[in-house]
């Protein structure tokens, strides 16, 4: 049995999985054993979806299927939108879209697990309406009605269309769906971890995606690409670069959008994204953070490439979203609707083979300590 612990659990297998594979030192990533770069090139998100989720790509007539049922199922149940109005506006959207997955679960509360319907109508669902639920809070907080999705809007134009209540250009749409691509799946990351943990439990799957999303929200994780921008936005020009990594590298602090727990060389999204926002800003202009971003990679080399720390998939998707007129509290949320793909790879394997995860510890507190009554206690305002 083994006994040694190892924080944040670093490099001790917790499953074994089909989905997706990553080689850190050489920065490759795999879906289903195809490289990443291809799919960007050549799939799309609902196609990698299916990939992920069903084990293969799809005939034309699976993607089909799948298309139209993704499409018919984008609309949120006129309760969930209620719920929603009373949220507050001044509350993070990561905090409104765990509770509306949650809330979900309501609707569908049944977990036939071993019905493959039930298991097919969940995967669409979430799909479907993820997405829905971030456009509606992002127009409600701002006073306005939620916009319908729009059937004749394939996935990414239609999330687009949603948010900005105005149909995006071809090429943004596609960026926009490569960026989903990239973010769909990553082995097991945290959220993954904690979907896969709860899903163990054989709770349903709205449960499962509601863990994993409150998971993806912190700044050690989905949450570092909004960071990011307030990172460009502090550091204001290319002259203040090194300044600033010197002060948060003598403070001991994390540049956000750099390092990663696999990769020791840079994150081969974070390569496609580059090359993204370089599409984006020869059509729609340069945008000025971009200077500053190059600058960072190039003094972080320098700096912290010896411990293996180069830019992660954060570190430029954030300029991409900001580009396409996206608010920064919404980057996260973004991330979720791509990775609730891979959260549900990983929820269809576990359940297929499951065992509930019960780990153990290394108990190092007290023992035989006697009870003492309240009146008898020391009061430690009077130390
Ligand atoms: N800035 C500065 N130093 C960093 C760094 C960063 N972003 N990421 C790692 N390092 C340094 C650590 O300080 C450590 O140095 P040390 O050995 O001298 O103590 C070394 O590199 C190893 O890093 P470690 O913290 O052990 O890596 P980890 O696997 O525990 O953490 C992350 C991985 C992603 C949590 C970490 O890199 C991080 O906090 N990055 C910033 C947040 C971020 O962008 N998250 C998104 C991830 S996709």
């Amino acid at each position: 049995m083994l006994h040694e612990y190892r924080p944040g659990l670093e490099g001790i297998p917790a499953t074994q999985s089909s989905i997706s594979h990553v080689d850190g030192k050489s920065g490759i990533l795999e879906y289903r054993g195809i490289q990443i770069e291809d799919l960007a090139r050549s799939s799309t998100f609902l196609e990698s979806s299916y990939l992920l989720i069903w084990g293969g790509l799809p005939t034309q007539a699976e993607l089909d299927v799948f298309k139209h049922e993704v499409q018919y199922h984008r609309r949120l149940k006129y309760r969930i939108r209620d719920m929603m109005k009373c949220f507050p506006e001044s509350g993070h959207p990561m905090d409104a879209l765990q509770a509306c997955a949650a809330a979900l679960g309501l609707f569908h509360s049944k977990r036939e697990l071993n019905d493959p319907a039930y298991v097919q109508n969940a995967v669409v669902r979430l799909l479907a309406k993820i997405p829905t639920m971030v456009a509606a809070f992002e127009l409600m907080r701002k006073g306005n009605d939620p916009v319908q999705p729009r059937d004749d809007l394939d996935y990414a134009s239609n999330f687009l269309y949603m948010l900005n209540e105005r149909v995006p250009d071809a090429l943004s749409a596609r960026i926009f769906d490569v960026c989903l691509i990239l973010h769909a799946e990553h082995t097991i990351n945290a959220s993954t971890f904690s979907a896969m943990v709860t899903a163990s439990t054989l709770t349903d799957p709205y449960a499962v995606v509601a863990s994993a999303v409150g998971t993806l929200a912190g700044p050690l994780h989905g949450g570092a690409n909004e960071e990011v921008i307030a990172m460009l936005e502090e550091i204001g020009s290319v002259d203040n670069v090194r300044p600033y990594i010197d002060a948060r590298i003598a403070n001991r602090e994390k540049i956000m959008g750099f390092g990663h727990r696999v990769y020791k060389v840079k994150d081969p999204r974070a390569v496609i994204l580059q090359g993204l926002v370089e599409q984006l800003f020869e059509k729609v202009g340069r945008d000025a953070y971009y200077d500053i971003a190059l600058e960072l990679e190039l003094v972080v080399e320098e700096k912290l490439g010896h411990k293996g720390v180069y830019p992660n998939v954060d570190f430029y998707s954030g300029l991409v979203y900001r580009k396409l007129g996206i608010p920064s509290d919404l980057f996260t949320p973004i991330f979720a609707i791509a990775r609730v793909a891979g959260w549900l790879a990983h929820w269809k394997e576990q359940i297929s083979t499951n065992r509930i995860f019960r780990p153990t510890q290394i108990y190092e507190g007290l023992h035989g300590q006697r009870y003492i009554p309240i009146d008898k206690r020391p009061d430690i305002w009077d130390k």
